[in-house]
């Protein structure tokens, strides 16, 4: 998919999911749809997606990759998946397998059960209120940096490569709040290394041959850079633990986390791939947060300026603190429109333990279940006209008359994004200081930008923009 005048969903049918008689079979595509779909995938896996959706509706059965997969593209189904059957749903499948072999049993990709459990118990702590107001500074500071760098090295009529610096900046508020204060140049080849890994990774979930555990130039490159990012974690634990800078930063809170339930916290082994999994979960997804709101103030100039007249009257020209971002509601609402329509965390998988029914079909056990937010987030029984920007969705009354589950950016049920609250704290702050400092606009002729589909959602070829000086 090139540019976002491809994705036309808005003359979709309106549908209610289909009946079916009890246990039905799920509609499956057939053997020449499959067989396209193979190909297509490779070429353009979103615009293949949207236009199954389109033609099979809200549960099919289709081969994702060549591998047998049931997609499910309605909120009672994701409701059904995620939260009220979750027992039922683990993340033994073939995207959480490739994931794995990066990120081991890490929270993210951890298959499910006790041990997970008890992980989570551990570590949901740290990310609660209170956690997550203490990490803020670092937010403010650290965008008040880049922000005084942008302003001496770029004059008003210079294009500044958004992408690479706000992968810079969310690389470096994940590794301030884990360990306190890091040498950017440490981030910046675990960042190269982490685009090399996302882009294998992204490749196999389109054709997921040969196994990653066969021996080929591509599959040795993947295992040089998992031991390149290992190294990069053991050396931040190992330098931190040297060094008692008597701060209380994430790294202390999980060294010293407790589950009361089995009197046990995290071995080093343990923290290590936690360690590794936050960095990861938390800073591509959140970089490319910022780069899509920061195209879409620059491509919405009403909005832009709505925002800035927003945080001129709530800050008068102060740093925000995290106690103003309830008052900086406006800005909120461009945030939640923009994770709609960008939303980084575009696909995600469950496996069936047992046999199922959804909806009124036959889920066989051992069935793996295909989520994919970008379609999801453009059913148009729920958002009319998908493709078109429109933070006026996310009004109190707008949020009202939806379903709940309707809106899933941050996943929901028991495995839904433990840094939700560090994640929109960040995207809010970053964003309010940006309109308050700089104007964004998108230089004359530049075509719209596309999408790269990789593990997450990506612009394609980044996002560009100019900035003037308010
Ligand atoms: C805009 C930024 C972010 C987005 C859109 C996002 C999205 C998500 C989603 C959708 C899931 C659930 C996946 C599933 O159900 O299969 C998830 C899980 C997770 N996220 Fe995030 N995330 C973001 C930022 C962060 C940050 C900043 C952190 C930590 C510092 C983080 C840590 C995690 C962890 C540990 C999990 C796994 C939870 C579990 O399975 O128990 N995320 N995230």
């Amino acid at each position: 998919m090139d540019n976002l005048a491809q994705v036309t969903t808005e003359h979709l049918p309106s549908h209610r999911p289909a009946a079916a008689p009890a246990a039905g079979r799920v509609p499956r595509l057939s053997l020449r749809e499959n067989l396209a779909g193979v190909a297509a995938m490779r070429r353009d896996q979103l615009g293949f997606l949207i236009r199954t959706v389109r033609d099979k509706g809200d549960i099919f059965h289709m081969r994702l990759g060549g591998l047998p997969t049931v997609m499910v593209n309605h909120p009672d189904y994701l409701q059904h998946v995620l939260v009220d059957h979750h027992q039922n749903y683990n993340k033994d499948n073939f995207l959480y397998r490739a994931t794995r072999t990066v990120l081991r049993e890490g929270l993210v990709a951890n298959k499910g059960g006790a041990e997970w459990r008890r992980h989570r118990r551990l570590m949901q702590p740290s990310f609660q209120h209170a956690s997550v107001a203490s990490f803020s500074a670092n937010i403010s500071d650290l965008t008040g940096e880049m922000l005084n760098r942008w302003e001496t090295r770029f004059g008003d009529d210079t294009v500044v490569d958004v992408s690479t610096e706000t992968a810079d900046l969310a690389l470096q508020i994940v590794l301030r709040s884990l360990f306190g204060i890091v040498s950017p140049d440490r981030g910046r080849r675990f960042a190269e290394d982490f685009v090399e890994v996302n882009s294998i990774a992204g490749d196999f979930f389109r054709f997921p041959f040969p196994p990653l555990s066969w021996y080929s130039p591509k599959r040795n490159r993947l295992r040089a850079l998992i031991r390149s990012l290992d190294a990069f974690i053991a050396d931040l634990i190992e330098a931190r633990l040297n060094s008692e800078t008597g701060q209380t930063d994430l790294f202390t809170l999980l060294l010293n986390a407790m589950d009361e339930e089995t009197g046990t916290g995290l071995t080093h082994d343990q923290l290590a791939s936690e360690i590794l999994s936050m960095i990861i979960a938390g800073y591509e997804t959140s970089s490319n947060s910022i780069a899509w709101i920061f195209y879409q103030l620059a491509a919405h100039q009403d909005v832009q300026r709505r925002v800035q007249e927003e945080v001129d009257g709530v800050l008068a020209g102060r740093v925000p603190a995290f106690e103003d971002l309830p008052k900086l509601a406006y800005t909120r609402m461009v945030i939640d429109e923009t994770l709609r329509m960008f939303t980084p965390a575009w696909q995600t998988m469950r496996h069936a333990i047992d046999d199922d029914v959804i909806g009124g079909y036959h889920i066989p056990r051992g069935t793996d279940i295909y989520l994919n937010m970008f379609t999801f987030h453009r059913h148009p029984e729920f958002w009319p006209e998908p493709d078109r920007f429109d933070p006026e969705r996310f009004t109190p009354e707008e949020v009202a008359k939806r379903p709940r589950n309707v809106y899933q950016p941050f996943g929901s049920g028991p495995r839904h994004c433990l840094g939700k609250h560090f994640a929109l704290t960040e995207l809010h702050i970053i964003t309010v200081m940006l309109a308050q400092r700089l104007h964004a606009t998108r230089p004359a002729g530049q075509p719209p930008a596309g999408f790269a589909p990789l593990i997450t959602l990506h612009p394609k070829g980044g996002i560009h923009l100019r900035f003037k000086r308010r």
